[in-house]
C-alpha cells in the first residue's frame, strides 16, 4: 500500500515551483508575522511571467487558502482519499477553477494547477515535506514538531525553511504514515515504525511522549546505492581496502560491520553483499527492509511489532531461528539488537559461513564487547568464557565505520578476529585509518595503514583462489 506520491507528485508539480518555495510551507491561517516571513516564497524564485500580473506568493497563499477551505467543504474528502489521488486529480483541478471564478481571484493557470498539486499533497502525500522526499541529495528528513524541519545533505544537517500549519496537520501526516502500513499511532500508542512506499524508514513520536509536537525521522531509501567504487571515489575506503572486502566476502568470511547511527552501516553491507555468487540462497532478516540484494535467489523476511492489544509479535530472534529451518546459504540480519545475537552466532557457526550483521558500537573492541553483552541478555546463565569462545569462532572480521565529524563517511578499521589467549579476544587489524596529527583543519584527514599481518583467512583465501592476491594487496606500495 502507498500513497501514490511518487507516482504523481512529479509530474504534477508545475516546473515554476521550485520544492524549497513551495507555499505548502505556509503558516496557519492567522500566521505571527515572523512565520510569515520564515515561510513566504523567495522573490527570486517568482517566474518572471507571474510577477507581473498575478502578484506575490503572499497574495498565492491567501487565495490558496481560501481555495483550500472552500474546496474541502465542497467535497466529500474521505471518499476522495478512498477513491486514490489519480481519480480525483481532475475533479480537484477543475473545483480549484470554479472556487476562483466564483471567488474573482487572480489565479493564473499555473498557480490554479499548483493549488491543485498542494491540495493532493494535502490529501494523499505527505504534506509539504512531499519535496523533500523527492529531492535526492537528501539523505534524513528529521521533523521536531510543526515548525522545524531539518535535513541531512551529503553529511551535514541544516535546518529548512518548511513548516506545517500547526501540529495537527503533523499528527495527521504521521497517522497517515502509519495507517499505510497497517499500523496505528495515537495517544495510546504514540511510538511506530513505518516504511513508506518508496522503502524509507520512518519512526514516529506523538505528543506528549515527544514535547514540542510530533517528531518524525524518515531516512530516505537510498535509490543511488553507494557500492565500492563511490566508496573509494569519495576517499571512504582505499582501493587496497576495498579489494579485501570483496576477497572478504567471496570468501565466505562472516562479517560484522559496526558503527554509530547513519555511519554508513547498513550502505556497506548493501555494497558487501553485492560480490555474493548468484547461485547462493540467501535470507534477510530486518525490521524494516532497507537491503538491496541484486541476487536471484534471496527471501527476505520483516519482524512485526505487536498489535494494538499486544499479541501477534515476530521478533529478529523469532526470524533467526526460522531462517535457520531454511536452508539458507547465508543469513544476512540487517542490524543485531538484543538477543538475537546469540542465534545469529550459532548460525554462523553452523555452516551459514558468509553471514553478516550490522551493530551500533563504536569501536571493533567495543563491538565485540556489545555481542557478549546482547547474548548475555538472552543466555544468562551462559558462562563469559563460552560466550566468548562462540564470538571468536563465529565471527571472522569486523570492520569499524564512522561518520566524521566533517560529515564524511569512513572504514575506520579492517580488524580481524584472531582468537582467545586465556579468557581474551585477541583481534588484529589488516587495516585502519589514521588521522593526521597536524593542526586542526576544517576536513579530516588522514591516510588508511594497512597492519603489515599475515591474516587468519589466508588459507581460505588461498582455497578461493586469491591468497596471493590477498598478500599482495596488504603488504604492497601505498599500503
Ligand atoms: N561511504 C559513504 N559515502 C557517502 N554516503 C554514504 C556512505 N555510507 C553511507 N552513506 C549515506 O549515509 C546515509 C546513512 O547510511 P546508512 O548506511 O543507512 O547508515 P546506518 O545504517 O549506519 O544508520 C545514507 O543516506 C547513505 O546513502
Ligand atoms: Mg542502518
Amino acid at each position: 500500500m502507498g500513497f501514490g506520491r511518487k507516482t504523481t507528485v512529479a509530474s504534477e508539480r508545475t516546473p515554476e515551483a521550485p520544492p524549497e518555495v513551495l507555499p505548502e510551507a505556509a503558516p496557519a491561517p492567522a500566521p505571527e508575522p515572523a512565520a510569515e516571513a520564515k515561510t513566504a516564497p523567495a522573490p527570486a524564485a517568482t517566474p518572471p511571467s507571474r510577477a507581473a500580473g498575478a502578484g506575490d506568493g503572499a497574495t498565492f497563499h491567501r487565495n490558496f487558502m481560501l481555495v483550500r477551505d472552500r474546496l474541502f467543504e465542497l467535497m466529500d474528502v474521505s471518499a476522495a482519499v478512498s477513491a486514490g489521488r489519480e481519480a480525483v486529480h481532475k475533479e480537484v483541478l477543475q473545483t480549484v477553477g470554479e472556487i476562483a471564478s466564483r471567488e474573482r481571484l487572480r489565479m493564473t493557470a499555473a498557480e490554479q494547477e499548483r493549488t491543485c498539486t498542494l491540495i493532493l499533497n494535502d490529501m494523499f502525500g505527505l504534506g509539504p515535506i512531499e519535496p523533500l522526499l523527492d529531492d535526492a541529495s537528501i539523505s534524513d528528513i528529521l521533523i521536531n514538531g510543526p515548525g522545524q524541519i531539518y535535513v541531512e545533505r551529503g553529511g551535514k544537517l541544516q535546518c529548512t525553511d518548511i513548516a506545517f500549519r500547526d501540529n495537527d496537520h503533523l499528527v495527521n501526516v504521521a497517522q497517515r504514515i502509519a495507517a499505510s502500513v497497517g499500523r496505528r499511532v495515537d495517544e495510546m500508542s504514540p511510538l511506530c515504525d513505518a516504511r513508506l512506499a518508496d522503502g524509507s524508514r520512518v519512526n514516529i513520536v506523538l505528543p506528549p511522549l515527544a514535547i514540542d509536537g510530533a517528531s518524525i525521522s524518515i531516512r530516505k531509501f537510498a535509490k543511488n546505492k553507494v557500492g565500492f567504487q563511490r566508496m573509494v571515489e569519495g576517499g571512504s575506503v582505499s582501493p587496497a581496502m576495498a579489494r579485501v572486502l570483496e576477497i572478504a566476502s567471496r570468501c565466505r568470511l562472516n562479517i560484522v560491520i559496526s558503527g554509530g547511527t547513519g555511519s554508513g552501516k547498513t550502505t556497506l553491507l548493501n555494497a558487501l553483499s553485492q560480490m555474493i555468487d548468484a547461485g547462493e540462497r540467501i535470507v534477510t532478516i530486518e525490521d524494516a527492509a532497507e537491503l538491496q540484494l541484486q541476487q536471484p535467489h534471496v527471501v527476505r523476511l520483516e519482524t512485526r511489532p505487536p498489535s494494538i492489544e499486544g499479541g501477534g509479535e515476530i521478533t529478529q530472534r523469532d526470524l533467526v531461528k526460522n531462517a535457520l529451518r531454511m536452508r539458507p546459504d547465508r543469513i544476512i540480519l540487517g542490524e543485531t539488537r538484543g538477543a538475537e545475537a546469540f542465534d545469529v552466532l550459532q548460525a554462523m557457526n553452523t555452516g551459514h559461513d558468509g553471514s553478516m550483521t550490522t551493530l551500533h558500537a563504536n569501536s571493533p573492541r567495543d563491538a565485540l564487547a556489545r555481542l557478549e553483552n546482547m547474548v548475555l541478555s538472552g543466555n544468562p546463565n551462559l558462562p563469559q568464557r563460552a560466550i566468548r569462545g562462540q564470538i571468536v569462532s563465529a565471527v571472522n572480521l569486523v570492520i569499524q565505520v564512522s561518520r566524521l565529524r566533517d560529515g564524511s563517511r569512513r572504514i575506520l578499521n579492517l580488524t580481524e578476529v584472531v582468537g582467545m589467549e586465556g579468557d581474551v579476544i585477541i583481534t588484529q587489524d589488516l587495516f585502519k585509518f589514521e588521522y593526521d596529527a597536524g593542526e586542526f583543519t576544517a576536513d579530516v584527514r588522514g591516510r588508511f595503514v594497512s597492519g603489515h599481518v599475515r591474516p587468519v583467512f589466508y588459507d581460505r583465501a588461498n582455497y578461493f583462489g586469491v591468497g596471493q592476491e590477498l598478500m599482495a594487496l596488504l603488504t604492497g606500495p601505498g599500503t
